[in-house]
């Protein structure tokens, strides 16, 4: 069911790579509230051709920019600003890779190479991004701003490995832009803490079917998934929630505040 709660709306969604993603989820829901949205990958993920299927569906522009290129991040912001023909009130941000998860090396072994890139895709985008849309003035008054992590910025999953730094630097740089552009703007930055969600990304962690049936017994809703994920983005991007604004907010079923439910006790009586 659609509400029209984006109608009028301008924004720019990263990270959709196929189906399963959830930056595709809430390309889809944008646009089915009324937005009208861009879509932006990195070069090697447009490769993949996926993208275009959304693109289509979404009557979207495909703008690529690897998130650690200055350079291509501000080539995506001017080009969007051209599409517009002014900024944008919303922004998905959805980049995440560690290379030390996909090479398998352990959380006592990483590659510090490997983690700086990791850091740069994962977290530091989030400030490239804020920051050459505010030297562009790309962002209008009580924009909203998203960027999707998870809990293993509070809490060791051990196979999540780097990327529990990753996350926990992505929000606390949500947090500080939240401070800086909420001033300068009236423009709100948030967090969305997702429950682990089948995806290219999720699915690509050491044990990953282990760790959502947990949480899945851990959450007294059950794990929110990718299409819920997108509704609750939908309402953070809408009107409805101009005063939210440097939080984490948990999308989790309750995972996240439970401290262990009969399903886990059973288990554990077995
Ligand atoms: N899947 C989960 O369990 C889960 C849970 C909580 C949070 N998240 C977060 O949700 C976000 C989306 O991930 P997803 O699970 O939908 O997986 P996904 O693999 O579909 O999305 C990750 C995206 O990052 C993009 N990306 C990687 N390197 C990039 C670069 N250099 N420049 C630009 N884009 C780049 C990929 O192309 C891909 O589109 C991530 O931040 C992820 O950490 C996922």
């Amino acid at each position: 069911m659609a509400y029209n709660l984006l109608k009028g709306k301008k924004g720019i969604v990263f990270g959709a790579l196929n189906e399963q993603s959830i930056a595709w989820k809430v390309a889809q829901r944008s646009v089915a509230e009324g937005a009208a949205i861009v879509l932006t990958n990195a070069p090697i993920a447009l490769r993949m051709g996926e993208l275009n299927k959304l693109a289509e569906e979404c009557n979207a522009p495909v703008i690529s920019a690897d998130v650690t290129s200055n350079d291509e991040v501000k080539n995506l912001f001017t080009k969007t600003l051209e599409h517009f023909n002014g900024g944008v009130d919303f922004i998905l941000h959805a980049p995440a890779m560690s290379i030390n998860v996909r090479k398998g090396l352990h959380y006592t072994k990483n590659n510090y190479e490997f983690t700086h890139k990791g850091l740069d895709i994962s977290a530091l985008s989030l400030h490239r991004v804020l920051q050459t849309a505010m030297e562009l003035d790309a962002i209008n008054e009580w924009g909203s701003v998203a960027a999707l992590t998870y809990i293993a910025a509070q809490r060791i999953f051990p196979d999540y490995n780097d990327m529990g730094d990753n996350k926990a630097m992505l929000e606390s740089i949500a947090r500080n832009w939240g401070y800086h552009y909420g001033v300068k703007k009236h423009v709100r930055v948030n967090t969305i803490s997702q429950s682990p969600t089948r995806t290219t990304a999720g699915s690509g962690v050491k044990g990953f079917d282990g760790f959502i049936n947990y949480a899945e017994k851990m959450s007294p809703l059950g794990n929110a998934t990718s299409d819920q994920c997108a509704d609750y983005a939908v309402t953070l991007f809408s009107d409805l929630t101009r005063m939210v604004t440097m939080q984490n907010l948990f999308h989790d079923g309750g995972f996240s505040f439970t401290g262990v439910t009969q399903a886990v006790i059973e288990q554990m009586e077995k």
